[in-house]
């Protein structure tokens, strides 16, 4: 393992030559601290493009505690809402600044029929969910069989409550085209012009709802119609071919690969472009869903046999998450890169619209909420780290949606009944709301490689990395430091401005374990503290387990 001295040594002479040749380098020789033992430049000459606030996504689906017990309460509650919608969810979420919210699937999508979910909710009729044979006897019965009492109207007044954008799945395995594009009509149709904008206008809707994005299906490789990339693009070009168009511009969203399924994201340009370049213009965003689930160490690629415990890991499962979820850089990369082969000006671009980890069932804190998991510190530095690198790369993501919201996967909050509780992962995205919009800067992050022992053989991960972005004289750094014991002594740099104050605040805690949960409340919180700056450099600790966001005024 390469010590704190070494490392220094190394980087300062490795650094020699950018030293000496750039002057305006805040690293001048002399002023380096000789304790510090990790280094960040962040170069505000090389911007690399606006955050699209969009990244900042979140995902609902009809999926057992998502909706019914977690957004939706109803409106006879005796908890807490707003006409049904849980009130203490749309506070917290005002406070996280959400741009855009995707409903009602996820697998969910390709088996839903929109015109179940309008109209008067007491002659909405019952179904049966897609996750129906999944749920096991604890489950309610809204859970199996979906009451229908939360569809588009409640959906997009969910949205308008929390200052979100409406993304709506469509379903292309089970409906015909012709539904899709009534769904639009009813939507986005003018006040009295078509008998779908009255039927809107009668629930109390006249204005419309202006839908912009849209995805065309949702995993078309497999629970959305098991198509092959060829029979999907066709499909594509089928449902977007015609749409009905009003004030609101659209975006359609096609369903894109399965992590690194490089096959799919070549199929479908192939077969999308072989009419002709122009052919992409119906594409606003290709989906990349990502899920970090194999644990196993190189054992397995069995989908149950991979995946590991949410609640009860040691310090390798902690950086084996980490790694796979640091597979996001590349697939990010390697899907755009296909991309540009066949859509050269690169018009379309990546949305990330299901990520996060997902774990074997046993952390669910209400008994029967299918898919329910206890976030953790862990999850947190993985969200961290994941929200980091779609900020580095600003010109190839236009949105994403973490997976999900509530009750659920990575989720960001966690209710039953009465009880609600944020995650550390919905603090994460508390403290990362202040990129949206920013112009990212590179950033060069120098730490000590993170190095362990996977099942007797070194392993390694990378000691310290984050994002910076800056808004006028404010300049947002966030960082994960991912070691489990150590802290970071960093030195920080900003070349092209003068640093004068600043805060730091941090997502922590001496347990790597730790979470928050109904039942205990909040264990889990960031805590703030001033900086001290001093000269051109400011030397900061971060600590072991961490996410810390730096705000730091520049002149
Ligand atoms: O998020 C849970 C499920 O994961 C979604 O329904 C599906 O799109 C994905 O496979």
């Amino acid at each position: 393992m390469m010590r704190r001295r070494d490392f220094l040594r190394n980087t300062v002479a490795g650094a020699g030559a950018l030293l000496f040749s750039r002057r305006s380098s805040p690293f001048a020789a002399g002023e380096i601290s000789p304790t510090a033992d990790s280094r960040i430049e962040v170069l505000l000459n090389e911007p690399l493009g606006i955050i699209s606030p969009n990244i900042y996504g979140h995902f609902t689906e009809n999926l057992s505690g998502v909706i019914y017990d977690g957004v939706w309460v109803g409106a006879d509650s005796k908890i807490p809402n707003l006409n049904g919608i849980r009130k203490e969810l749309v506070d917290e979420m005002k406070k996280i600044k959400p741009p855009v919210v995707r409903f009602p699937g996820g697998c969910f999508a390709d088996g839903y029929d929109w015109r179940d979910g309008v109209g008067p909710a007491e002659k909405r009729p019952r179904r049966t969910n897609f996750w129906a044979e999944w749920e096991t006897s604890a489950a309610p019965a809204s859970h199996r069989y979906d009451p229908n009492h939360f569809g588009t109207n409640e959906f997009v007044q969910f949205c308008r409550l929390i200052g979100s954008q409406p993304y709506l799945a469509a379903n292309v395995r089970s409906l015909p085209a012709e539904e899709f594009y009534r769904w639009i009509e009813y939507c986005n149709s003018p006040a009295g012009s078509t008998t779908l904008a009255d039927l809107r206008s009668q629930a109390g809707y006249p204005d419309p709802f202006n839908v912009r994005f849209w995805g065309v299906g949702n995993e078309s490789w497999g629970c959305g119609g098991n198509f092959t990339p060829q029979e999907y693009a066709t499909e594509f070009r089928r449902y977007t071919t015609w749409v009905p168009l009003y004030k609101q511009e659209m975006a359609f969203i096609g369903s894109g690969p399965n992590s690194d399924d490089w096959n799919w994201t070549r199929g479908f340009f192939e077969e999308i472009v072989r009419k002709g370049k122009d052919q992409l213009r119906n594409l606003y965003g290709w989906a990349l869903h990502y899920y970090s689930w194999n644990l196993s160490r190189g054992r397995t690629q069995d989908w149950e046999k991979g995946k590991g415990d949410a609640l009860n890991f040691d310090s390798v499962d902690w950086y084996e998450l980490l790694r796979e979820g640091d597979r996001m850089e590349s697939l990010i990369n390697g899907h755009w890169q296909i991309m540009g082969e066949l859509d050269p000006e690169h018009s379309v671009k990546l949305v990330i619209d299901e990520w996060g980890p997902w774990y074997r069932p046993g952390s669910e804190q209400t008994p029967g909420d299918q898919l329910e998991q206890t976030p953790t510190l862990r999850d947190a530095v993985f969200s961290g780290m994941t929200l980091d690198t779609f900020n580095r790369h600003p010109e190839k993501i236009t949105l994403a949606a973490c997976a999900q919201l509530i009750n659920c996967l990575n989720s960001l909050y966690l209710a039953h009944e009465d009880k609600f509780c944020v995650t550390p992962v919905g603090h994460v995205f508390e403290m990362y709301a202040a990129h949206q919009g920013g112009q990212a800067v590179r950033t060069i992050f120098s730490a000590p490689t993170v190095t362990y022992e996977r099942d007797g053989k070194p392993a390694s991960f990378w000691g310290l990395k984050g994002s910076a972005s800056l808004r006028e004289k404010t300049l947002v750094l966030t960082l994960v430091n991912p070691h489990v014991s150590e802290a970071r002594l960093t030195e920080i740099g900003v070349r092209g401005a003068t640093l004068q104050s600043g805060t730091a605040t941090t997502l922590t805690n001496p347990d790597i374990h730790a979470h928050n949960s109904l039942a205990a409340g909040s264990v889990v919180s960031p805590q703030s503290r001033n900086l001290e700056i001093k000269g051109k450099l400011l030397t900061c600790t971060i600590p072991p387990a961490s996410v810390t966001k730096l705000t730091l005024a520049l002149t």
